[in-house]
């Protein structure tokens, strides 16, 4: 048969399109430790699923010798693809052309992924890599990434958005991921800054490296921007796709379920005694949720920051949950400000995806001082207060230890819609701990006391006889069951099938006004 000389031509720029900023350009990208937008692509996707559009676009800018600094495609590869055979939409920043900035036609090319996406109800993955704002294209650029943000927000609550950041990302490269559910980085190669180090310099005279100023362990640690880090590219993208497991593909969805070989019945006499003699020793509440979840594994998302409180994705018998726990391990599990902005947000995620949300209880409270008053606790627990009472979805809740004060009525309590409030036999139900609350009501006995100590003592253990147990929250309903800890899974698993077809509504609103 005779060759098609335009079948020849298309071949030919296709070639040029997966060419993108050139050899050289690549190179350096490896070098620098890093793939290109379609090496990512494929380690991102099921092999051979990727389906690309807008391969022949072109910038149309015409000053700053832009009229011929073309390159097919653009700064950006865009498409769709499958995750364990499920649809998601993709766009990859290309650095190698002009540094993956965004010119007015790259954001086009998102902005039409992101509204395929709504319109099919499916994920979006960004995989970042960009300098921002394409400087050459000016006022076209800024307008481009006011586009994306518009469609970020109108998506956000209607299907997942998951950001991956890959290499250095500056100005617009870093709101557009801020304003989706989670972010990923990969440890040493990717930062995210609003201004990069040369300008802090010339800003703020402060010398800073990119590590410092945006780098993966910053922003997973320090700013909580970051919700996982990956070691290397493959991991990252390896671990999104993990994620995807536990979240439906939108908002009328339910998420996966996946059957399990874990025994839903299965007890563990492991926990009865987990809960140290001595009511200030702490113990590690991860050992409790990887006891008790499918086959002890728990998919924790902001592992590093925050480390007072636990929020993760996890499955029991089979049914994806978002589980969130006070860490007793860390600051005795105190509330505090991130540790409020951590779990509301999270609680926000799964309600908005028809996520059910366990919660392990064991917290003294919200953390006293300066510090924290000054720095707005109110505001921020207010947050965790506020996402709890409006979350509709199934909300178990296993107070295993302390739920002191306006903590316990924070943590999924049964008066904000708890769906189901168990306790172990160690848990404390009380406005404060014996020994805060034995100064407070007996503070002149105390002072007119002979033996101050041993009176304090005796007053301290009435106390806990009386108060620091579940019974009294029990014998008012406020607590449904008290359980043997050996039977936490069964009994969780239980209410979560109970629960399943559970329909609550909030009054039609505009929307709420959440102290963000
Ligand atoms: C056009 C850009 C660019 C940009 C990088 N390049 N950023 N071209 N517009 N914004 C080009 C470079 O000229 C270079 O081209 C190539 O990309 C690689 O960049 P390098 O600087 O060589 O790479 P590196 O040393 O790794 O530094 C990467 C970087 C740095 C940290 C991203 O390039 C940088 O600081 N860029 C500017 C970041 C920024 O301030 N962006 C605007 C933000 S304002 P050649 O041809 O040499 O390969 C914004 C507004 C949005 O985004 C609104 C937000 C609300």
């Amino acid at each position: 048969m005779a060759a098609n000389p335009k079948i020849d031509e298309l071949r030919n720029k296709r070639a040029q399109s997966h060419a993108g900023g050139g050899e050289e350009r690549i190179k350096r990208q490896h070098d620098a430790g890093r793939n290109t937008a379609r090496e990512r692509l494929d380690i991102l996707l099921d092999p051979g699923s990727f389906r690309e559009l807008d391969a022949f676009v072109v910038h149309r800018a015409t000053d700053f010798g832009m009229e011929n600094n073309k390159f097919l495609g653009d700064s950006v590869v865009t498409g769709w693809g499958t995750i364990d055979g499920r649809l998601v939409y993709v766009f990859s920043q290309d650095f190698t052309v002009m540094g993956g900035s965004l010119s007015e036609v790259h954001a086009e090319k998102i902005v039409k992924v992101m509204e395929m996406a709504l319109k099919t109800g499916a994920p979006v993955i960004g995989l970042n890599d960009s300098g921002g704002a394409r400087i050459q294209e000016g006022v076209a650029s800024l307008g481009g990434y006011a586009d994306i943000f518009l469609r970020n927000t109108m998506s956000s609550g209607v299907i997942p958005q998951l950001s991956v950041i890959m290499g250095p990302c500056a100005g617009g490269a870093v709101y557009s991921p801020a304003l989706t559910d989670f972010i990923f980085m990969v440890k040493d190669t990717s930062y995210m800054f609003v201004t990069g180090p040369d300008v802090v310099k010339s800003v703020t005279h402060e010398e800073v490296t990119f590590e410092e100023l945006g780098g993966a362990s910053i922003h997973a640690s320090k700013s909580g921007v970051c919700h996982m880090v990956g070691e290397n590219e493959t991991e990252t993208l390896l671990l999104i796709r993990e994620l995807l497991s536990y979240i439906p593909q939108n908002n009328m969805e339910d998420p996966p379920f996946v059957p399990t070989n874990d025994d839903p019945l299965r007890t563990d006499t492991s926990l009865d005694t987990i809960i140290p003699d001595n009511p200030n020793k702490p113990y590690d509440m991860k050992a409790i949720i990887t006891t008790v979840v499918d086959d002890g594994h728990f998919f924790e998302i902001h592992e590093h920051f925050a480390t007072n409180i636990i929020v993760g994705f996890a499955r029991l018998g089979g049914h994806s949950v978002g589980i969130v726990a006070n860490q007793p391990a860390v600051l005795a599990g105190v509330l505090d400000i991130d540790a409020s902005e951590k779990a509301g947000r999270f609680i926000r995620f799964c309600d908005a995806f028809n996520i059910p949300v366990v919660t392990f209880v064991d917290v003294p409270g919200f953390m006293p001082g300066t510090v924290q008053e000054h720095g707005g606790i109110i505001r921020a627990g207010a947050k965790l207060l506020y996402a709890y009472c409006e979350c509709t979805v199934p909300k178990i809740t296993v107070i295993t230890r302390k739920a002191y004060g306006g903590a316990y009525d924070v943590m999924s309590s049964k008066h904000i819609r708890g769906d189901l409030n168990l306790a172990w036999p160690t848990a404390e139900i009380a406005v404060m701990g014996p020994d805060g609350a034995v100064n407070i009501i007996y503070r002149r006995e105390l002072a007119e006391a002979e033996d101050p100590v041993a009176k304090k003592a005796e007053l301290v253990a009435e106390y806990r006889e009386k108060f620091a147990t579940p019974y009294v929250a029990a014998s008012r309903g406020y607590i449904d069951d008290i359980i043997e800890p050996r039977d936490t899974r069964p009994r969780l698993i239980n209410a979560l099938e109970a629960f399943q077809n559970k329909r609550d509504t909030n009054p039609p609103k505009k929307h709420g006004n959440i102290p963000l």
